[in-house]
């Protein structure tokens, strides 16, 4: 009987068991794989993964703060794996790992449309921001990045061949309106806003310069939208839902383990049930 798990720190809030879960159940695969939620800190990381396959493991999602490892210790790396510089999903076969990055597929397709000849800004230059930077150039989209450390957004450009945005705009705010998305990668939204406009602040954000021309995906979500989405939204932006990226994510994951088509529907009906976050 294969297991499946995804391995963070803390994991215990992920959505990923309900969703795959309810996934392989409506497959006809509930009694044949199994998918659980596994506690591993950074420092137990490399030695984890070793066992997992005499404990039965066909594969694993892995999560915060162990992606960039993964990359690091994986046999074979795909060749957006080896870009992006992260993984989050590893198959265990013939004694080697393979790595795949489904996040920036999974990104890609919670899109209503191709990105293909947009403008497009990814906030951020953490892991999240590498996949979707990386993601939405090899769709097409003409992508520049920003992020409040700008030596990172520097190192995330050359790496990936994404422009950044220039440190003399960092003083005034974003101008949104020289791009038609704008993707939050960054991790905040994660923490209830303090002053109303705080979280619109710390991201560099005009909450005025939102239109309907615009669209935002925010990796981030909870309970309560977060004020970018509803910045976004109060000026007519079309808005994409972190947790419509997770499912995305999370049904890439399982077609590459099961070889299967995942019933997108019944993962999203899995996680909206449930109230918690997972970054
Ligand atoms: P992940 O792997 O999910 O991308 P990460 O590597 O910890 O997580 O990245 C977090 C991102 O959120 C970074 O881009 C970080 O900016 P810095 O590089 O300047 O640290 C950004 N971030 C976190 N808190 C922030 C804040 N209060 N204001 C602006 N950016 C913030």
């Amino acid at each position: 009987m294969p297991r499946l798990a995804v391995i963070g720190h803390p994991v215990a809030h992920s959505l990923s068991p309900a969703m795959q879960t309810a996934a392989l159940r409506e497959m006809g695969l509930a009694g044949e794989w199994t998918y659980e939620a596994i506690d591993v800190e950074p420092n137990e990381f490399r030695r984890t993964i070793g066992q997992l396959p005499q404990g039965g493991f066909a594969g694993v999602n892995v999560t915060i703060p162990h992606k960039r490892e993964a990359f690091e210790i994986v046999d074979d790396p795909s060749d957006a794996v080896r870009a992006i510089g992260a993984a989050n999903t590893l198959s265990f076969g013939g004694g080697r790992i393979a790595a795949e990055n489904t996040d920036a597929p999974g990104l890609i397709a919670s899109l209503p449309e191709s990105p293909r000849g947009r403008r497009a800004l990814v906030l951020g230059a953490g892991g999240a921001a590498r996949a979707a930077a990386w993601a939405l150039a090899d769709a097409g989209a003409a992508v520049w990045v920003w992020n409040r450390t700008h030596k990172k957004t520097e190192r995330l450009a050359s790496d990936i061949g994404v422009r950044p945005v220039q440190p003399e705009g960092m003083n005034r705010a974003l101008a949104v309106s020289r791009y038609e998305i704008v993707v939050n990668a960054t991790s905040v939204g994660l923490e209830p806003p303090g002053r109303p406009g705080a979280d619109l602040k710390a991201l560099h954000v005009d909450a005025e310069s939102f239109t309907d021309k615009h669209l935002l995906v925010d990796l981030v979500y909870g309970e309560s939208e977060t004020e970018l989405v509803r910045a976004a939204r109060s000026g007519g932006a079309q808005v994409v839902d972190g947790r419509e990226v997770l499912v995305q994510q999370g049904a890439a994951s399982l077609r590459i383990w099961t070889r299967q088509e995942p019933p997108i529907d019944a993962m999203r009906r899995a996680i909206h049930a449930k109230p918690t976050d997972e970054p």
